[in-house]
């Protein structure tokens, strides 16, 4: 990614579309222990730390990994003297389990859905939960130009009626699922449009096309959230 898309993708909240409510409403559902071992896969600035830990597991340890040093930056700014917490830059792969429960915002999908989930599998205790969302189409056939629009970003964007058939061949359980609602996408698009209002002055022809990417990714979600979205996913290994 380019330096561009970074200067955008600077000191946000958070890095994609989520909320405390949604992790507690996974959590709930999955029925984590106070003291579980957390792995936030593709943690980015830290945004679901927060919740992981003092709402589901206030004795548990959180390990938060993300490929960007600067996310990895920014979460050490609020949690880096926590002693239940470990940040680490790297690759999520690396990762070492077993952990009780993987939580995993809008990042599996780098490692392509259907490999992520059987990484992510092979880094659960038989019992534990994995928690991911993913960008899916909402309902029937969207229309042609949706599709083109979408798949330029994410070709492998798929109905949402597909995922737990994908997660049962990972050998994973689907324990539920539902897709974030408009504010959990507004949580994080509302600072990254305040951010580009910001930087709209002085910023030269590379900077404005990823405004204008930024903007337009906005926009099209806003025009047909009803065909689109992110679906939060729980699973569970079988013991
Ligand atoms: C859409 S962002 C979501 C970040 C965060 N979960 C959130 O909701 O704010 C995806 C994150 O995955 C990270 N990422 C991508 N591939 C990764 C990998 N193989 N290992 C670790 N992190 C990765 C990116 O750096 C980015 O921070």
């Amino acid at each position: 990614m380019s330096a561009e898309f970074f200067t955008l993708h600077s000191d946000l909240p958070r890095e994609g579309p989520g909320r405390p409510e949604d992790v507690a409403w996974a959590l709930g559902l999955g029925g984590v222990q106070p003291g579980a071992r957390i792995l936030d896969a593709g943690c980015g600035p830290g945004a679901d730390i927060a919740a992981l830990l003092l709402a589901a597991a206030p004795g548990g340890h959180v390990t938060a990994v993300d490929a960007h040093a600067p996310f990895v930056a920014q979460a050490a700014k609020r949690w880096g003297r926590d002693s239940r917490v470990t940040l680490m830059t790297g690759d999520m792969q690396d990762a070492e389990g077993p952990f009780d429960v993987i939580w995993c915002a809008g990042a599996l999908y780098f490692l392509g859905l259907r490999e992520g989930l059987d990484v992510m599998r092979g880094k659960l205790r038989p019992g534990g939960i994995l928690c991911f969302s993913e960008l899916v189409f909402r309902g029937g056939e969207p229309d042609a130009a949706l599709r083109t629009a979408l798949e330029a970003e994410y070709p492998a964007i798929r109905p949402v009626t597909h995922l737990d058939g994908m997660i049962r061949a990972a050998g994973l359980e689907p324990v539920g699922q539902k897709i974030l609602p408009r504010a959990s996408l507004e949580a994080y698009y509302q600072p990254m449009e305040k951010r580009i209002a910001q930087l709209r002055p002085g910023a030269d022809a590379a900077l404005n096309r990823v405004l204008d990417e930024g903007a337009a990714e906005i926009a099209l979600w806003r025009r047909h959230w009803e065909d689109f979205g992110y679906a939060l996913c729980v699973t569970r290994r079988p013991e």
